[in-house]
């Protein structure tokens, strides 16, 4: 690990480190492999060519207990004789700027790299060039760069270090580097995708400021990326600076909700027409870009590139509401946007952090839309790997905070509970056994944790989150929603317990399943004795309070659970169809009240339009998700700057209900190597097409409904089968074999019976249920 000797100004952004060597190859090498990573973000070029397309290598992860590397194959790149390796280190994650304090060096203050070329010569021996204090450092025409700053580039220094990755440089100007200590067992190679730019946009419209005259691009989309400026046409010394902001406030870009990210680049030219240009080490979360200092830019001028993890597409859903349509669209967007990475609850503003609860909520519509598995495996080695030692887990993974810094609770509900639920998901969506395997101790880790905080009973003085953003909690106190935190918690226990129990079972952990199980019990009983009245109501009449019960299987018997299912469809209907849940309660209420027999509610939950519901922001023009119901009220403002954002998959994750019950495709098995098809038509929906690409190939669902009939087009994957109950009159449960299937029928919606799922599964009979017929 190598470091410029020069002394810096520790307190402000710099100018990312150019490191270089060069080195005389063997005549007969076979294969060559640069290994690499750093303090900081990096880009390696070799001879003169960059070594891939990633962007942000080596990403963000627990630093203090894992830094990834990468593997990158430069054999075509290799040339006979004398090579040169350069390789420039942005502050990043590792020392720019983190958090809402404004502050920076969270893990180290200098940058710093590593890398390994290991040339393979014909005889199988291996010759490696290493770096080493031989290796020099330079700075070039970036002159400073932050994730959430932005970057600033002067073309009139790039005639300095033209050429400096290449064998021709004369680095005699360059300064020494010094060697760093390195704990060489943090070193992970990377799993999951990397980061990449996956998409060009060009302008839908072009305005200017009414305040300065400066051009301002609309995008048409908020996105997460960068700003392309093609051939910038700029005098020598004369800047363009490129502005980003999510939203427009009187005609000028707010960037109030961004807080203390900047998100500014500047390009200074050199007078000679440069040829494009795009910042190399931020990303900014933007639908509108403001350009000063090039008044003549038009609409070819510039392109937006959206930036995020490169994960395969896997799942798709229409139907024949074009709002609906948007809501989806809207939540992949949201996706894209803040799975850089590190899956962060929001892009732009300073924040973008592995909010736990965050992904808790949205992992079940992350795993159908994009193959995310990787990315969520080495997450949830980061989540294991900053756990405290009694098993509590930090707000944000990774956690940038020092290791003596203690957050208000390591047991937050819904938050923590990531650990549990982010991986049981994973290997439910995925199917794969080794990561329950290797996560098992950091999920029981956790749930000891919580058992341990809240003892036999629950305890009422845990910092709790509650049903954040609750619509009837105060703006500036998202916490003080109508459920009260502890029922939060006590069902949230519950939850775990039971889950921790089913993963005990198939990992083979025979006494850890019976000692969970026997606290799924003990707590659901502590629950309902707490929050369930004499006469069978709820202490805390609210909806999140029976969606919970409902989804979380508290209340022991079917017929509570029917009467709670129809006190959900008062609240809701009491509610005028607006949505009266947070971020805890928003996932599961369309399950719970399509579970007890209230389809109807959940739809016109789904399609209210008035503020808050999920189609308010896309009857007012959103085109990412939403942090608050009201980020822009219905007269146009913003609502509360300081915690807004217009990029918040959360309350996106109602996608997931849409997949499995407009589409009607849920995994019955793990991994999908049985599946359950059952469509559930409702509102005025006459047609949908849901499609998941599993590893056993692409499953397919797509009916379409006139008055009384009911057609579907089923695709079934090789070596894989589904339960099939269709809105049939007569339709008798089947379970139908890979291939095509196709059926008409008369259209008749029946009360959802439990679905005979193949016998020999892992699932204990309520798990059964709760796979066909909850958000699982
Ligand atoms: C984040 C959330 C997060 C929350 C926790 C916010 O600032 O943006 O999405 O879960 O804090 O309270």
């Amino acid at each position: 690990l190598i470091t410029p000797t020069w002394d810096e100004d520790l307190a402000v952004p710099h100018p990312p480190v150019m490191f270089r060597c060069e080195f005389d190859a063997p005549g007969d090498v076979v294969c060559a492999r640069l290994y690499a990573t750093a303090h900081g973000t990096y880009t390696a070029e070799f001879n003169g060519a960059a070594v891939s397309d990633a962007l942000l290598a080596p990403g963000w992860s627990a630093y203090r207990k894992r830094l990834r590397f990468q593997t990158h194959d430069v054999t075509p790149l290799l040339v006979a004789g004398r090579n040169a390796i350069g390789i420039t280190v942005a502050d990043g994650w590792y020392r720019g700027y983190l958090g809402w304090d404004h502050k920076r060096n969270f893990y180290g203050d200098r940058s710093a790299v590593l890398a390994q070329l290991e040339l393979t010569r014909a005889d199988g021996s291996i010759h490696i060039v290493a770096t080493d204090p031989s290796w020099r450092a330079g700075r070039g025409p970036i002159r400073e760069s932050d994730l959430y700053m932005g970057e600033s580039y002067d073309a009139r220094l790039e005639a300095e270090v033209a050429g400096w990755s290449t064998a021709r440089f004369d680095d005699g100007g360059w300064e020494p580097t010094s060697e760093m200590p390195l704990n060489r067992e943090l070193l992970t190679g990377q799993v999951g995708p990397p980061v990449r730019c996956t998409e060009e946009l060009a302008p839908v419209a072009r305005t200017a400021s009414p305040a300065t005259g400066a051009v301002i691009f609309d995008f048409g989309q908020n996105l997460v990326g960068k700003l392309r400026l093609k051939q910038p046409k700029v005098g020598v010394g004369e800047t363009v600076t490129i502005r980003h902001a999510e939203v427009l406030s009187g005609g000028e870009l707010c960037v109030e909700p961004l807080r203390t990210a900047l998100q500014t680049d500047r390009f200074t030219g050199s007078g000679d027409v440069a040829e494009a240009w795009e910042p190399i080490f931020t990303s900014h979360g933007f639908r509108y870009a403001e350009i000063s200092g090039w008044p003549g830019a038009t609409a070819e001028d510039v392109a937006a590139l959206v930036c995020h993890s490169d994960m395969t597409r896997i799942g798709w859903f229409s139907c024949s509401d074009p709002l609906l349509n948007r809501l989806h669209e809207n939540a992949v967007w949201s996706m894209r946007g803040n799975f850089v990475d590190v899956p962060t609850d929001c892009p732009q503003r300073d924040e973008r952090l592995g909010w736990t609860g965050d992904l808790q909520a949205f992992a079940p519509s992350a795993a159908f839309l994009y193959d995310c598995a990787s990315l969520l495996d080495s997450w949830l080695a980061d989540l294991a790997a900053e756990q405290d030692d009694d098993g509590g887990i930090p707000f944000v993974v990774p956690n940038p905070m020092p290791p003596d810094y203690r957050f208000a609770s390591n047991v937050p509900a819904g938050w923590g509970d990531a650990a549990i639920v982010v991986p049981w998901v994973t290997y439910l969506r995925f199917g794969d056994v080794g990561l329950l395997e290797r996560q098992f101790s950091s999920m029981a880790g956790y749930l000891d944790a919580c058992i341990t905080n809240h003892g036999p009973d629950l305890n009422p003085e845990l910092f709790q989150f509650g049903d954040w953003l609750d619509p009837a909690a105060p703006p500036d106190k998202p916490s003080d929603g109508q459920t009260d935190p502890l029922l939060v918690a006590g069902a949230y226990l519950v939850h775990a317990a039971d889950i921790v129990t089913a993963a005990a079972e198939i990992v083979g952990r025979v006494g850890d399943q019976g000692r969970y199980a026997a606290h799924a019990t003990h707590y659901r009983d502590v629950w309902r004795r707490r929050f369930i009245g004499d006469d069978g109501t709820f202490v805390n009449d609210s909806a999140t309070a029976h969606a919970l019960a409902i989804c979380f299987q508290l209340l022991g018997d079917d017929e509570a659970q029917a009467a709670a299912g129809r006190r959900l469809a008062e609240l809701i209907a009491a509610a005028g169809h607006r949505i009266s849940t947070g971020f805890l309660g928003t996932p599961l209420v369309c399950d719970a009240l399509t579970t007890t027999g209230h389809l109807e509610t959940a739809y016109a939950l789904l399609l209210q339009r008035e503020c808050p519901s999920w189609l308010y922001p896309v009857l007012q023009g959103a085109t990412t998700i939403w942090e608050r119901w009201d980020s822009l009220t219905p007269s146009g403002e913003v609502n509360d700057p300081k915690m807004t954002s217009f990029n918040h998959y959360a309350l996106g994750a109602v996608v997931d209900w849409m997949h499995r019950t407009i589409g009607g495709l849920s995994p019955a098995d793990a991994g999908y190597r049985t599946h359950l098809i059952r469509p559930l038509p409702g509102g005025d929906l006459t047609s949908a097409t849901v499609r998941h690409l599993t590893a056993y190939g692409e499953i397919s669902v797509a009916w379409r409904l006139s008055d009384t009939e009911f057609g579907t087009d089923l695709t079934i994957p090789p070596a894989t089968s589904a339960v099939v109950d269709l809105p049939i009159a007569g339709w008798q449960i089947v379970e139908l074999g890979s291939g095509q299937h196709s059926f008409l029928g008369e259209f008749e919606i029946r009360p959802l019976r439990p679905t005979a799922l193949p016998t020999g599964a892992f699932w204990s009979a309520a798990e059964r249920v709760s796979l066909s017929q909850t958000r699982f």
